[in-house]
This record gives C-alpha cells, structure tokens and sequence, in this order.
C-alpha cells in the first residue's frame, strides 16, 4: 500500500465556515449517499451503548445519530470542524451535548475495547493518510463483537461533475486556485494559495471555474500544496478490512439515485426531488441487487471477532 501526502494542514479547516452549506446543497454530489450512509449507521447502532464517531466535520451526522447510543465521542482532525460542531449541536439541540475530541482515524487516542461502534460519515477513511493504520485503529478501540460502518469514496462510477475541476475559490478567507484530477483510484489535489490583496483574489471571491491552469498563475501565487485521497474499489476495501481482523465484512453500495437527480430527464428529477428519502430507503433495502461498482460512495459495514453483547449503557 502507498503512502500519501494528506491534504494541506487547514484544508478542512479552511472549508469549515462552508461546509453546512455545501452538504445541504441539492448540488452536492454526495447529497442522497449521505443520507444513505445514514440509514447504514442507524441501523448499526441499534443496542449500541459507546459510539466513537470519526469525522464528524460540522456535526451534520453527529445531529443524526446522537440520540441514537447513550454515550456518543465525536472526533474530527480539524479543530475548526469540531468547533463548529460544538457550536451547531448547542443551537440545535441545546445543551446536552455529546463528547468531542479533535483526533485522527489513524492515531485514536481511545484504550483499546472501549467503543460498540465506530462510524463515520463523509468518507473521512479516503482521505487517511494510512489507511490500513485507520482501520487497525477502528479495530483495536472496539470491544470485542463491537461494529463498523464508514463509507469510502468508490473508485469506478463516472461522475462527470467528480471528474476534474479548475477553479478559483475560497476556502474559508484563504484564496486559492485548486485544480482536482481523478486518475484511476486516486483523487490528486493541487492547491495554490494566492497573495492576499492579488487583483486575481476577485475571481476567487465569484467562485470562477476555468478550462485549464492559466499560465500567468505563477505570479499571483505565494505557495502550493499537492495531495492526494483514495478512491477504493468494492473488493479492495473488503481485503483491507478483512486484513485489519474484521469479520462479517459487507460492502453496501450507495447514492445511486445520483443518477437520478442528474438525469436530462425533467421527470426522473422531479420525481427523485419528490420522493428522495423514501427512493433512499428503498434504494438500501435493495442492496442486494445494485452494483456496487457504479455506486457514488461504498459503506462498509464489520464485526470485531469475539463477544456480541454491548456495553451497559
Ligand atoms: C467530507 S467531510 C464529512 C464531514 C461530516 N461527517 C459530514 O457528513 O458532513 C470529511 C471530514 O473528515 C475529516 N477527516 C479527514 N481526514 C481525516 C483523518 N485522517 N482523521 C480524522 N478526520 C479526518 C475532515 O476534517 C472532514 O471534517
């Protein structure tokens, strides 16, 4: 397995003043996959007394499944993300509020056997910087028999909209020009941070998408960040689950009615905008039929060898 540079150091920092309104977008392309995810989650934590959940962001899918285990630990690597989720559980829920933790998948700073269950939402183990170490981490934190379910970005559907993008943007109150490639099981990110008070910030502030990287570029930038975060393949994801001791491993297939949603068919949208959590719904009740090489994102769902029976809550 290769080892691969992470994302610029406050690059989820950097989207967190965005990223509520990114994932509420219909736009969003992971906008059904998420809910879908969900589904999986809810339905992994039923018993569940001790969750960990790992990048947790905003707290989107921490405001889903709080109620849902008596005692629940969000983490996330960025402390804005988790700041944010501190802040968007207290206006929404008031203030019981679960643990928090900034934290990475690959070093957990939990004893060993203490969750149920481990989730995450938002395919926070694509972007791993070792994702066999995150997995041995998911696995030495739950107790024996204890479950889990995160989702990974999948390496084959053709999404055009997933598929490279130049564009001056802002990250936060960061302007950059970034460029994101995908080229067989990897996504490459290539940020530029431009100077601040640039003339060329402006395009940043209009969000401005471009055909290729313009070649005055140079000038305008101050210094920039190459990354990369991992797509998987079904029966990839399997073996490396598999490897990290896990037994009962599923791959659930996700977010197919993306399809729907970006069909040039004026009924297939209306009538997915109509019904989208019930077509969701039936969507994972029939799994077993879709393919899970054309899904959006992969769920993968794991057993911890040994004891079944939860923590007392
Ligand atoms: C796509 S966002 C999803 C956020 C949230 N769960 C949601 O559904 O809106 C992925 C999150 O994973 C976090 N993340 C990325 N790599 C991580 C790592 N190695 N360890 C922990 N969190 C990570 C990011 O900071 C980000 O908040």
């Amino acid at each position: 397995m290769r080892r691969h540079h992470s994302l610029p150091p406050n690059y989820w920092g950097d989207l967190s003043s965005i990223w509520d309104a990114n994932i509420q977008s219909p736009t969003f392309p992971f906008h059904v996959a998420y809910f879908e995810v969900d589904l999986w989650i809810t339905s992994m934590l039923k018993g569940c007394g001790r969750a960990l959940e790992i990048g947790c962001g905003t707290g989107g899918s921490t405001s889903v499944h709080r109620g849902e285990t008596s005692h629940l630990v969000a983490t996330d690597l960025s402390p804005d993300m988790v700041r944010r989720t501190r802040s968007n559980l207290a206006r929404i829920h008031g203030q019981e509020m679960p643990a928090l933790a900034v934290a990475t998948i690959e070093h957990l700073p939990f004893r060993a056997n203490t969750f149920d269950t481990v989730y995450g939402r938002g395919t926070a183990l694509s972007y791993a910087n070792d994702t066999p170490a995150a997995l041995r981490e998911i696995h030495r934190v739950l107790r024996p028999g204890g479950r889990v379910a995160v989702d990974t970005m999948n390496a084959a559907p053709l999404i055009e909209s997933l598929r490279g993008r130049n564009a001056f943007q802002m990250m936060g109150e960061t302007p950059v020009y970034q460029e994101v490639r995908d080229r067989g099981t990897w996504r490459f990110y290539r940020v530029f941070y431009l100077k601040p008070g640039d003339p060329w910030v402006r395009y940043c502030r209009k969000g401005t998408d471009v055909k290729a990287r313009p070649e005055e570029l140079g000038a305008h930038v101050n210094s920039s960040h190459s990354s990369r975060a991992r797509y998987f393949r079904p029966h990839e994801l399997k073996r490396l689950v598999e490897s990290a001791g896990f037994c009962e491993v599923a791959i659930h297939p996700v977010g197919h009615l993306y399809y729907a949603q970006k069909s040039h068919n004026k009924w297939a949208q209306q009538f997915w905008k109509e019904h989208a959590e019930d077509l969701s719904r039936l969507f994972v009740e029939l799994e077993a039929h879709l393919r899970p090489e054309t899904a959006v994102s992969l769920v993968v769902t794991a057993r911890k060898r040994g004891l079944s029976h939860p923590s007392p809550p």
